[in-house]
């Protein structure tokens, strides 16, 4: 008899939600994670310390420039770093201390240390070994740097450092245009840094839209956050009060640089994988070092799966979880499944830039004939009256079918009303669809149903 029917390694929003699942599927089930707290990147370093960073900021921001337009006067509030530090860490206290509740509610043991796995079918956590019909990695990602850069996390930091940083800079240097890069850049801009944002590319946000890309980058311009483009990062030089950045232009190879007190670098992530014995037990990874699975997660040693980060495919804790699922029904013997097709990427700046499904450039390369529906929230009442009319929802369909095809959508809430087209894609729905569905008023959904109407006959507030 094994000690359980699944080990999973790694707590976060994959490995915990897996660990949940299988046990409510009714598989004797234990977790194994390393850090003092559950859900791994996500809750403790990635979205949720970020997302209370960028609430408490925006505030700060609407106190600044809106609320005196709304006829309430009087003095802006002042940035108490060290409460706004200790409010991020209550809601990371909140949100993980849920996840330990959910482990007791569910009957998932957690074995609290680094697994390894010695044999398939075993987790080695400390000096204790388990058994396992099925083990499945979930052990994430870690922050990736560049070459001629040493990372302190003090003033040259990662995204983990600079979510805690000692004080607020008085300016930042952000290497990479990314999701990171926008997010961090923005919460300090917002705290009244100085913000330049370096970026290998000659657009913000590889793989989104370009069109929304390019509206996103001319909006947060008009924030103040200042731009270079199409410059490679040769290194950063540590000094007494300032670190240099130094950069070449791709156009004409000249070498620029540019000092900031600190460094943000985010330039991407990679699979974590350290410590837990693959190579010696032969399982096969790709050459970006993610673990390589099957259609079923399955890796190429018998029992051993791999799910979230640590796999190929977006790096988003929803993506983790929703695998961490499909894997449990899975190793359960049910059909798990997810839909690649529409798994939504959110920023969750402001304005918010939301997407799901394909690109329009991602359709010109396939060759595929499509109609585009676009509504301004400049039309949308609600939008205005909130001064958050800058941005616009693009509904892309099929030319023939009207079959919905992707989103892409930057303003309010954006990151909220991608679900109405994830469903709507879910169900095969067409644009007509979505237009003929009543939508309340006045909601910044009204902006999505009027993109809709504009793939048929026209928008009506247009
Ligand atoms: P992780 O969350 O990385 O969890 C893996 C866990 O495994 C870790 O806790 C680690 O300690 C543990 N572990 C690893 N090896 C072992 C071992 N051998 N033994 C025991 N434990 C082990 N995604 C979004 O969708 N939305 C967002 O808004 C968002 N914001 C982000 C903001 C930031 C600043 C960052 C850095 C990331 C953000 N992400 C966001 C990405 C998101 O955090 C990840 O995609 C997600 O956490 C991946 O989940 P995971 O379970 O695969 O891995
Ligand atoms: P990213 O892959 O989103 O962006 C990295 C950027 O750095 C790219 O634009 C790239 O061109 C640029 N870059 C790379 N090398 C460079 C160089 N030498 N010089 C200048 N620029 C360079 O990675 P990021 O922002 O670090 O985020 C990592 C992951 O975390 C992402 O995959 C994302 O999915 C996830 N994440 C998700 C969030 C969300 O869903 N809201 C929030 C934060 C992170």
């Amino acid at each position: 008899m094994a000690d359980f029917d699944v080990i999973v390694i790694g707590g976060g929003p994959g490995g915990y939600v897996c660990a949940i699942r299988c046990a409510q599927l009714g598989l004797k089930t234990a977790c194994v994670e390393g850090r003092e707290t559950l859900g791994g990147t996500c809750l403790n370093v990635g979205c949720i310390p970020s997302k209370a960073l960028l609430h408490a900021t925006h505030s700060l921001h609407e106190a600044e420039h809106n609320f005196a337009k709304m006829g309430l006067k009087g003095k802006s509030p002042s940035v108490d770093w060290e409460q706004m530090q200790a409010y991020k860490q209550d809601v990371i206290n909140g949100n993980t201390k849920g996840i330990e509740f959910l482990f007791k509610k569910n009957k998932v043991t957690w074995l609290k240390g680094w697994g390894s796995i010695p044999a398939a079918g075993q987790v080695k956590v400390g000096e204790e070994v388990h058994s396992a019909k099925n083990i499945i990695i979930a052990s994430g990602s870690v922050p990736s740097s560049l070459p001629g850069i040493e990372i302190d996390e003090d003033t040259i930091v990662t995204s983990t450092g600079a979510l805690s940083l000692k004080k607020t800079p008085k300016s930042m240097v952000v290497i990479g245009a990314g999701v990171i890069g926008l997010e961090m850049g923005s919460v300090y801009k917002r705290l009244g840094a100085d913000v330049t944002v370096v970026e290998f590319l000659d657009n913000i946000t590889p793989g989104m839209d370009a069109e929304v890309a390019k509206s996103f980058q001319k909006l947060l311009a008009k924030q103040g956050i200042k731009f270079v483009m199409g410059a490679a990062v040769q290194g950063v030089a540590k000094g007494k009060n300032k670190n240099t950045v130094s950069y070449k232009l791709r156009k004409d190879d000249s070498e620029h640089s540019i000092d900031a007190e600190v460094v943000l670098v985010a330039t991407g992530r990679k699979p974590y994988t350290d410590g837990l014995g693959l190579a010696e037990l032969g399982v096969e990874m790709t050459d970006r070092g993610q673990v390589k699975t099957d259609a079923h997660w399955a890796t190429n040693v018998k029992g051993i799966y791999a799910i979230g980060d640590a796999i190929v495919g977006p790096m988003l804790a929803h993506k983790a979880e929703d695998e961490g699922m499909a894997v449990a029904e899975v190793v359960a013997g049910k059909h798990g499944h997810v839909n690649y097709g529409v798994i939504p990427g959110v920023i969750y700046t402001t304005p918010e830039v939301a997407s799901v499904g394909q690109t329009e450039e991602q359709l010109k390369a396939e060759g595929r004939a499509y109609k585009v529906g676009k509504f301004s929230f400049m039309g949308n009442g609600r939008a205005k009256a909130v001064f958050q009319g800058d941005g616009f929802v693009k509904l892309i369909a099929d030319k023939e079918t009207d079959r919905i095809l992707g989103c892409h959508i930057i303003g309010p809430a954006a990151g909220d009303m991608i679900h109405e087209i994830c469903v709507a894609m879910e169900f095969g729905a067409s644009a007509q669809d979505i237009a003929l569905t009543c939508h309340a008023h006045p909601t910044y959904s009204e902006a999505v149903r009027e993109a809709a109407l504009a793939c048929g006959d026209g928008a009506i507030h247009a």
